[in-house]
């Protein structure tokens, strides 16, 4: 399978990144004439992620398996003479401007909330310069693949980079998180900032969030890689239904705490409590909260799977987790099951599953690398039968985190 770069630059991934620099220097031309208009431009990349196990389980303190793929946010700036930051996008055409001596700005609803929502919580020295920033990238937003807490964490690192605030990882990920939840208001999990920040090549993640340990587990790359079907549907009730199913798994946890003695999450309740005690539960709920149980057990024998280097074992999970995503958690659409549908009779696919929160986006299935050409363009074709359209599928192999590209390593 022919896949869009492992580690360091891919070739795809350097036209795209040497073509952002170019709109830096279309954006923000070089304050006075000079020999090389790039002079003083820094270049930084953070990538989106896949969730291979563990869906809707990082709320519920569960583990989760994400991997980083080598498409993401890019981040192009420049220092300025003054101490002002102008934010700008390839992507959308509002603007920010202010100053950082200024009070902090507020929540404005536009996409730069996510990378203000950083840069608030920054203590910025007062003798680092003002920056021009330029964001761009090639995510699809919305699409299940983690443009925000890519944006977030693209953001941490330049800014962490250019004016030597010396962060670190961890405090990247802290900091994507709080912009996400303190500022621009989403309750989301812990998962995606972590998958992000903590990323590396061709690794799988393994974070437990219920004490936020992780674990990096090799991916093996010469026989297997992973690629991103996008249905193309994307919900406006995707928020409001995710916040639903974080209310009904709480309020599950609730009802069933009092019979598991010493559970602190809905992941801690025996399956055997969700059946003696379940009939208290309202029948979704109920439903939520089998989904959540039993993707605990599937991801951790899908861990054992992959450890064992036992793909077929890790695939089958997969499938199953989106079986139960359809069933009992109910965040599937037509176009997300006729994909993994059409994945699972493939000879060289392993496993798919809808990835991210659900009600459109994306699947992620993981298939043999040398798989047989055509098996991805007949996954195209029955989506295509039923829907008249043809879904973008794309093979990834991994990314290796977030990270400063040296412009020099973009020379054509
Ligand atoms: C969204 C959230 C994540 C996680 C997934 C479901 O992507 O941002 O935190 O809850 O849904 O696994």
């Amino acid at each position: 399978m022919a896949r869009s770069g492992t580690a360091g630059v891919g070739l795809g991934l350097a036209g795209e990144l040497r073509r952002h620099v170019q709109s830096f220097s279309d954006v923000f031309p070089a304050p006075e004439v000079r020999a090389d208009e790039r002079a003083g431009v820094r270049l930084f990349f953070a990538p989106g992620r896949v969730n291979l196990m563990g869906a809707h389980l990082d709320y519920n303190g569960g583990p989760v398996m994400p991997m980083a793929i080598d498409r993401g946010t890019f981040v192009a700036l420049r220092a300025r003479a003054d101490r002002k930051l102008c934010l700008r996008s390839t992507l959308e055409g509002r603007e920010a401007m202010f100053d950082l001596e200024g009070t902090a700005p507020e929540r404005a609803g536009a996409w730069f909330d996510y990378p203000l929502g950083v840069l608030r919580q920054l203590r910025v020295p007062a003798d680092r310069p003002g920056l021009d920033v330029l964001f761009g990238g090639n995510l699809p937003i919305g699409a299940g693949l983690s443009s925000s807490a890519s944006i977030c964490i693209a953001t941490a690192l330049a800014l962490d980079q250019v004016w030597g605030l010396e962060l670190g990882a961890r405090r990247h990920v802290e900091l994507a998180l709080a912009a996400e939840r303190e500022f621009v208001g989403v309750q989301c999990g812990i998962m995606d900032p972590y998958a992000i920040g903590l990323a590396r090549p061709d690794q799988i993640l393994w974070l437990d969030c219920k004490d936020r340990s992780t674990a990096h587990l090799p991916l093996d790359a010469a026989r297997v890689c992973v690629a991103v079907a996008d249905t193309g549907v994307r919900r406006e009730l995707a928020r409001g239904e995710f916040n639903r199913r974080v209310q009904e798994t709480a309020t599950a946890f609730e009802l069933l705490a009092p019979h598991a003695p010493g559970a602190s999450c809905l992941r801690d309740v025996p399956l055997e409590v969700l059946e003696r005690f379940g009939a208290a539960l309202e029948p979704a709920v109920r439903r939520r909260a089998r989904h959540v149980i039993e993707e605990v057990r599937r991801t951790f024998e899908a861990r054992a799977a992959l450890q064992a280097g036992d793909l077929a074992g890790f695939g089958a999970r997969m499938l199953a987790a989106h079986g139960s995503l359809r069933e009992l958690y109910e965040v599937s659409v037509d176009e997300l099951d006729v994909l993994v549908e059409a994945s699972a009779k493939e000879p060289d696919v392993f496993g798919a599953r809808l990835t991210g929160a659900g009600f459109g986006g994306c699947v992620a299935m993981l298939l043999r690398a040398d798989a047989e050409p055509g098996t991805l363009e007949r996954i195209a074709d029955a989506f295509e039968a039923r829907f008249a359209r043809r879904p973008e599928i794309a093979v990834f192999g991994g990314d290796p985190g977030p990270r400063e590209i040296p412009l020099a390593d973009l020379q054509a």
